[in-house]
């Protein structure tokens, strides 16, 4: 017995010293030292010997034990040492390499604007619409009935507009003003808000034009509400949005929906006054449309205008935005060319 214990500890430490990989030195393990293992095998056999032998024999396969664990430890830690090295080096990643080209994603120019005025209106004490008031498919009857456009009257034609296939009547709304319309049907005076939103206009597209474009609609009533109130929010807009240096003026101006009428107009900032194609020579370009909301179309929504008065306001987002950046050509909000749009 003692003679297989030596062949065991020679053959086990022959197998220990030539394994050359983690996974080997638990092969080796398994054969020799585990329940299964060969030198378990013998420890059962014991039993049959005399007292005498068992304590010797039973002493050296102890110390055969011992001695191959050892050796099995102290194999691992070079084993495993040296395949982490390994891995490591397999895994290494040169930190001096330049990476691939990421380009950051920004804000479209149109829609920091769109923030910038609605940031401007909340600190006057307005707030925003719920979008369910503002649909871009929109009906005539919101779109221009309601707004009091006479049936088949030339202001119609103010707005060149998109017609539907869906159903009859059913076009793509021209104006944000048809959000008035359904913001008084849904809530009673006091009203104090805006909608920003798309509308949409039949015109051939050009550096000033383009048939899908931005407003901010701005609506509000209460009692007591005159065309001061009106100027005075206007003019307090314009001043945060431009700076106060910027001229402006209030223009008598007609809408069907408001009585009497306004347009806003800022000062050329392509010619500085003095009259340039985008400003077609008058040195002024208009920049909102505004008055005070007509009697009938509070009649329409049910709201008594002996009681209630108010003002509306539209404004152009792309006209704003150009104005403020001297930018001379609308179509490039919608080319989406970065060369552009990283600019701001
Ligand atoms: N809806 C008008 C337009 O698109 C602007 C406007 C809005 C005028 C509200 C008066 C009041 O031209």
């Amino acid at each position: 017995m003692k003679e297989k214990l030596e062949l065991i500890l020679n053959n086990a430490s022959d197998e220990i010293n030539k394994a050359s990989s983690v996974q080997d030195l638990e092969n080796v393990k398994l054969k020799y030292l585990s329940r299964k293992g060969e030198l378990n095998s013998i420890k059962k056999n014991l039993k049959d010997l005399s007292d005498e032998d068992k304590r010797i024999v039973g002493a050296f396969a102890n110390e055969v034990s011992n001695k191959l664990e050892a050796m099995i430890t102290s194999k691992g830690d070079d084993l495993y040492g040296h395949e982490l090295d390994e891995k490591l080096k397999k895994e290494t990643i040169d930190i001096t390499l330049p990476s691939d080209f990421r380009p950051q994603g920004k804000v479209h120019p149109l829609t920091q604007t769109v923030n910038e005025i609605v940031e401007i209106f909340q600190g006057l004490g307005f707030s925003v619409m719920p979008s369910e008031y503002s649909p871009e498919v929109e009906t005539e009857y919101i779109n221009f009935d309601m707004l009091n456009f006479p049936p088949n009257h030339p202001a119609k034609d103010m707005q060149d507009t998109f017609y539907t296939k869906v159903a009859p009547n059913v076009i793509l709304r021209s104006q944000t003003s048809g959000a008035q319309i359904r913001q008084m049907i849904n809530q009673k005076p006091p009203v104090r808000v805006i909608s920003p939103g798309r509308v949409y206009r039949c015109e051939s597209v050009s550096a000033r034009k383009n048939n899908l474009f931005h407003q901010i609609e701005g609506l509000l009533v209460d009692k007591d509400i005159t065309f001061a109130d009106l100027k005075g929010i206007l003019n307090e807009f314009v001043r945060i949005y431009f700076g106060s240096s910027r001229p402006t003026r209030f223009r008598a101006s007609y809408f069907p929906f408001t009585e009497p009428s306004a347009e806003v107009d800022v000062q050329c900032i392509m010619c500085g006054g003095k009259g340039c194609r985008t400003c077609s020579g008058t040195g002024w370009l208009e920049v909102l449309g505004a008055g005070m909301v007509h009697a009938n179309v509070l009649k329409n929504v049910g709201i008594d205008p002996e009681i209630y008065s108010g003002f509306a306001f539209g404004m152009g987002v792309e006209r704003l935005t150009m104005l403020k950046y001297a930018i001379n050509d609308i179509r490039l909000f919608f080319n989406n060319d970065t060369r552009f749009l990283k600019q701001f």
